[in-house]
């Protein structure tokens, strides 16, 4: 996983199974700690800050549930990463 910047908005793509990838907001929901200080192993991506545990292809909190990233929408086409980010305010 990596975090990227996007006119001044910062992305998390995750490399997940199959080549596919996911974009996240770099921040914890739970009290906004960046997510790639945490680990990423076997698809469960742990935030560092209070180890709050999300599956990394569907955002869904495992640990604890009821929780999730918020995640943009992306894609990879022709070796290049798309995500749509919200609009920056
Ligand atoms: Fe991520 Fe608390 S800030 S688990």
């Amino acid at each position: 996983m990596d975090v990227f910047e996007v006119d001044g908005q910062e992305v998390l793509i995750v490399h997940v199974e199959g080549g596919e990838i996911r974009a996240y907001d770099p921040v914890c929901p739970h009290q906004d700690h960046p997510l790639i200080e945490g680990e990423f192993e076997n698809c469960i991506l742990t935030c560092s800050a209070h180890l709050w545990q999300f599956n990394a292809i569907s955002g869904k909190g495992v640990n604890p549930e009821g929780v999730s990233l918020n995640a943009y929408p992306a894609k990879v086409e022709n070796d290049h990463v798309y995500a749509v980010l919200p609009a920056n305010n």
